[in-house]
């Protein structure tokens, strides 16, 4: 199935409109009493989301169904500057009344091997089983400047098919451990939502989104199962043509 493609003017009006989604879906699950099982992305990009969802939507999103996981975190306490639960609770979760119960960190402090064992049976006794993977309702993701999503980096396309939800990844560049879920689980789930703005993206975009030579070099190209939505500001989307 082909992504949806979104445009907008901004890195506010594209985040925002994310927000919109999230609380969409949010809403369709509070009507049927079901929580909204909801993987979060770290780096820099969600964080503008973050803070709209803090600011707009304390009193509009049904937080008490709202369950956080994570789609990676680099493997530091949560309060180092690179954690992305600290990102995600300085942004986030410090304005809004989420229960403790239903959010469940990665614990980058950990033993990753160990941690990635957890996470993958967590991931199984708190979500849905569906055809033997746990289904997440919506996964953000967001692309680096090399096509890498969630810690699965050019370097290491065996993650995308991997046996297990959740692995130890390596950062090609800092040696930095990882952990992240896994291609198969991403692609499981109900609504796969990528956030990327800004012009240092553009040129991979346009390769993955057009299948450029190239572009299967990137994990970013083979999340595409599902329903995949692409939410990028003009300056991300300036290399395509439309
Ligand atoms: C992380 C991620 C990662 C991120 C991209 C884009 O922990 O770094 O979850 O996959 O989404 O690297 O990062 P930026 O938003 O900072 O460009």
């Amino acid at each position: 199935m082909s992504p949806t493609i979104h445009i907008f003017d901004s890195p506010e009006t594209t985040a925002r409109a994310v927000a919109e989604l999230m609380l969409l879906k949010a809403k369709e699950k509070a009507k049927l009493s079901l929580p909204f099982n909801v993987a979060l992305s770290g780096g820099n990009t969600p964080k503008l989301l973050f803070q709209i969802l803090a600011d707009e939507y304390v009193d509009k999103m049904p937080w008490h169904i709202v369950r956080l996981f994570w789609v990676d975190e680099r493997c530091v306490p949560p309060t180092h500057t690179e954690s992305n639960f600290g990102m995600t609770y300085e942004n986030l979760l410090k304005q809004v009344s989420i229960h403790d119960s239903n959010i469940f960190r990665m614990t980058g402090e950990a033993d990753p091997q160990k941690e990635a064992t957890r996470y993958a049976a967590l991931l199984e006794a708190q979500l849905p089983m569906v055809n033997g993977l746990p289904k997440f309702d919506l996964v953000l993701l967001g692309m680096g400047d090399d096509g890498h999503t969630a810690s699965i980096f050019p370097n290491n396309l065996s993650l995308l098919q991997y046996e297990s939800t959740v692995a130890v990844a390596v950062h090609p560049t800092s040696g930095q451990k990882r952990i992240t879920l896994t291609g198969n689980v991403i692609n499981a789930a109900g609504q796969v939502v990528f956030l990327i703005t800004g012009s240092s993206k553009s040129s991979v975009l346009r390769q993955i989104i057009q299948h450029e030579s190239g572009f299967e070099h990137y994990p970013a190209s083979y999340i595409q199962s599902g329903s995949v939505a692409f939410y990028l500001d003009k300056a991300a989307a300036n290399e395509l043509p439309l």
